[in-house]
């Protein structure tokens, strides 16, 4: 029989997209469906969502429940891919202006519990066959926090055998709440104690999802194994290394139909065979910034949320070395305040060579990757991250920090790595701006030896980090279940 699996997210790109979270979410179905794997994903009515949807017809009204007086199940197509998707419609808790998880003051939504309870909730009560009697999943797939209550909920019945998986994309991030709010989510008290949702005094949703799940995937294997440390675990890594056994990484792949140098955001194609489409790519985005149309400048860029996770002080910080070398640098992001005021001013005072625009364009992204020589992907941590896969394919090259998934699947270019021509970027190991510096002087010198650096550009291009790989491995871990 085919089997069945539910995704429970809170983003899908292109409808509503903060990170890496939404590609993933789009883009993972439909290559399991390609499998031949029956698959539906569940979202929450997030305007863009109700919005972006095609189809959408009722298939239960549920409410009230999680201080929302009207709940209705609604199920449509979603675009590019006409998957179906079940929405949870619930105004009272979606339907606001701003950030799927921050209001308009900068602050979380502070029912963010309720929000995203329910959406664990609505998983539980798809998988026990309440709520559609026509579809039924053997296999609940949550990401990250904002679905990590769904086992929690399922194992409210003990009567319900439908596996769990919970796959974590960032654990910095673990939706913990004070302990009051356990009231409004329709859970007994005695699931806080010993291992349950409780964590220091308050609820944890990623707790309580590690503890709950059947298995726990992360989204490379480098990040599997650092969140098993406590540099790198969030303070889980004690909860991890019990469920070490069950948890194992998968890298992410990437949509070649979104991200592939002929795509219609950029000046010109290209392709690994002709590269001249990337010079004019480059000096359209020169332009477009206002940056001095010079070839024989490295570009470098930086597409990215603008916060620590990603390095941007050390960044900052090295600053003077790209300057010394003639590079331009090209930010396009948004984030901490702070660093985003360190970039403009970078900018202003260096007009010939430094350009930023904060904001999030998903055509300028594609924009930035095509156009630039080196993307900039400096991590603190990264369970896989996506702009440096994206990069590969466009023959730009990576310059990251030796993390997570970037140790994965970014190649240095050492002595050995080029004469076996296995090198595909730059990796460095401290997250110090010392060494993002003298990475960054490797590039240069790389650079001013074309014939070298095209060879590099051509290995990235090459290099193959489709889903259908990725999605055989999530085939085997729920045939595993
Ligand atoms: P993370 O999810 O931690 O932010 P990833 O590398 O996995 O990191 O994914 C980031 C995604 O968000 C990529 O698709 C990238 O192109 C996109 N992105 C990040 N910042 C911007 C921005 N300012 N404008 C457009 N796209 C952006
Ligand atoms: C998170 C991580 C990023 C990863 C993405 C998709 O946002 O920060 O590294 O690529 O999720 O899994």
């Amino acid at each position: 029989m085919t089997m069945r699996i539910l995704h429970a997210a809170a983003e899908i790109y292109p409808l509503v997209k903060t990170g890496g979270l939404a590609d993933v979410v789009a883009a993972l179905p439909p290559a399991l469906v390609r499998r031949g794997l029956d698959v539906r994903v569940l979202l929450p009515g997030l305007p863009g969502i109700l919005n972006g949807m095609t189809r959408l017809k009722p298939v239960m009204r549920i409410g009230p429940v999680f201080g929302a007086a009207v709940v209705t199940l609604l199920i449509g197509r979603l675009p590019d891919s006409g998957l179906l998707a079940y929405v949870i419609d619930a105004p009272f808790l979606y339907q606001r202006e701003g950030n799927t998880y921050v209001g308009p003051d900068g602050h979380d939504w502070s029912d963010n519990h309720r929000r995203f309870g329910l959406l664990g909730w609505v998983a539980a009560h798809i998988a026990s066959g309440e709520l559609d009697p026509d579809w039924r999943p053997d296999l609940v797939h949550a990401h990250d926090w904002h679905a990590a209550l769904a086992p929690l909920y399922m194992a409210q019945n003990p009567g319900l055998k439908t596996a769990t998986v919970l796959t974590i994309h960032n654990l910095a991030f673990q939706g913990d709440f004070p302990m009051d709010c356990l009231a409004d989510l329709a859970l007994p008290v005695s699931k806080l104690m010993p291992h349950g949702i409780e964590y220091h005094g308050r609820i944890s949703f990623m707790k309580a999802g590690l503890v709950y799940a059947n298995r726990i995937t992360t989204v490379s294997p480098s990040y599997a194994r650092e969140i098993r440390t406590p540099e790198f675990g969030c303070g889980l890594e004690g909860v991890l290394r019990d469920r070490g056994g069950d948890l194992s990484g998968i890298l992410n792949g990437v949509d070649y139909t979104v991200w592939n140098p002929d795509d219609p955001d950029i000046a010109k194609p290209y392709h690994v065979d002709n590269l001249k489409g990337k010079k004019a790519c480059k000096f359209a985005l020169q332009s477009e910034l206002s940056l001095p149309r010079q070839a024989r400048s490295p570009l470098f860029v930086v597409v990215s949320r603008l916060f620590l996770q990603k390095g941007m002080d050390l960044l900052l910080a090295a600053l003077p070395v790209l300057l010394r070398e003639g590079a331009q640098l090209a930010v396009l992001g948004t984030g901490d305040y702070e660093l985003e005021a360190g970039f403009r001013d970078a900018a202003a005072a260096n007009p010939e060579n430094v350009a930023v625009f904060i904001g999030y364009d998903e055509a300028m992204a594609h924009r930035f990757i095509a156009g630039a020589d080196v993307l900039l992907v400096p991590s603190r941590f990264e369970p896989c991250g996506l702009t440096q896969l994206y990069a590969l394919r466009y023959g730009t090259l990576p310059l990251v920090r030796r993390v997570g998934g970037l140790a994965d699947t970014v190649v240095d270019a050492t002595p050995e790595n080029l004469q076996s021509d296995r090198a595909s970027g730059f990796v460095f190991s401290d997250a110090l701006s010392r060494a993002i510096g003298t990475c960054i002087s490797e590039a240069c010198t790389l650079y001013r030896n074309p014939g070298a650096w095209q060879q590099v550009q051509r290995r990235a291009m090459v290099q193959n980090f489709s889903w259908d790989d990725s999605a055989a491995h999530y085939e085997t871990l729920y045939r595993s279940l």
